[in-house]
């Protein structure tokens, strides 16, 4: 490389870390089958199933990781041009707005379909989860007995829990699908009147669901709300670590869960293949190392979830179509922004 190519390089590099984006390549050599997915699950621990299934079908998985919303858009600014032959992402929000631009493809496919339950895929095949996660009461097991912490997302909104209470900030798709699901279940009244009590509490609102739990642990609040995983990943490596989730709405509706999902675009290349990979996600080898690399639950029926958090006991999920998160969005984030949550 002359000096002048390398700078041209190091830039690149810098650009695409800067950018949060960066290629991960499965399997050895320029050709041969290959299957590019662009994954806003690239630190999510899904290096295991990637590289089982090269092994077991001599195709290449090559992922472009990055932010969820990012690569959303990345694929509508390429248009045919695209790379993707797969976008892999996190909550039914992004996946809903991937449909809506008119991104993903319609898949009928009888292996997903008995797979993935009817709740947790798009009615025309666009999208199927591939993990699942509950956003719920986490609490402190220091200073909240079980038998006291609030047991629905209402009950954070008790007096009780004033300046007790810790939440992400209102700008999360988390957060924001858990608010279009209130608004989609229960009207926009009573959505306004749970949000507006949780305010009341003088919450303190931190950014991401990980200081959440850890101001839990620190003492700073005494209950939060956050997806189960940011805690399994936790406990995996602190046993010891003292929260704990309080299963919400077991009395009535379940508790809220959101899905990862993967869909094949509609500029597809290597369809074939790319269809192949969503029906080995749904395999239950890969549903285990899905469910491990990041301590989430598995969508096929019989999978056992991670080891370390099967302490956590079942509960009853909410049922109802995810694909309302992404319906009511905009609403939901004119409401967080009304009542005046950061
Ligand atoms: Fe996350």
């Amino acid at each position: 490389m002359t000096r002048g190519t390398r700078m041209i390089v190091g830039a690149v590099v810098a650009l695409a870390v800067v950018a949060g984006l960066g290629w991960l390549i499965f399997g050895r050599g320029e050709s041969g089958p290959v299957v590019n997915v662009y994954s806003a699950r690239s630190h999510y621990g899904t290096e295991a199933v990637f590289k089982r299934f090269t092994e077991e079908t001599g195709i290449r998985v090559e992922i472009l990781g990055g932010e969820p919303g990012a690569l959303v858009d990345r694929i509508a600014a390429e248009g045919e041009r695209t790379k993707a032959d797969l976008l892999i992402t996190t909550d039914a929000g992004f996946l809903w707005k991937a449909t809506e631009e008119g991104l993903l493809a319609p898949v009928t496919n009888a292996a997903l379909e008995k797979a993935v339950p009817e709740n947790l895929r798009d009615a025309q095949g666009r999208w199927y989860a591939i993990a699942l996660r509950a956003r719920t009461v986490m609490r402190s097991t220091e200073r909240v007995p079980q038998a006291t912490a609030p047991a629905t997302y209402a009950a954070l909104g008790d007096a009780r829990w004033k300046g007790r209470l810790c939440l992400r900030t209102s700008n999360n798709v988390y957060n924001q699908s858990l608010v279009a699901t209130l608004i989609a279940d229960r009207g926009e009244a009573a959505a306004r009147t749970i949000l507006e009590s949780w305010m009341a509490n003088d919450p303190i609102i931190l950014g991401s669901d990980t200081e959440v739990l850890e101001a839990i642990a620190a003492g700073r609040c005494d209950v939060g709300l956050t997806n189960t995983y940011y805690l399994g990943n936790k406990l995996k490596e602190d046993p010891a670590f003292p929260v704990a989730p309080v299963w919400a709405e077991q009395d009535a509706g379940g508790t809220h869960v959101n899905v990862s999902g993967v869909g094949l675009t509609t500029a597809a290349t290597h369809r074939e293949d790319a269809i192949r990979l969503m029906e080995y996600l749904l395999t239950p080898e890969a549903q285990r190392l899905i469910a491990e690399g990041n301590s989430e639950y598995p969508v096929l029926a019989g999978v056992p979830s991670a080891e370390w958090i099967r302490g956590w006991g079942e509960f009853t999920a909410d049922t109802r179509p995810i694909v309302r998160a992404g319906e009511f969005q905009a609403q939901a984030v004119q409401l967080m922004n009304e009542v005046g949550w950061k």
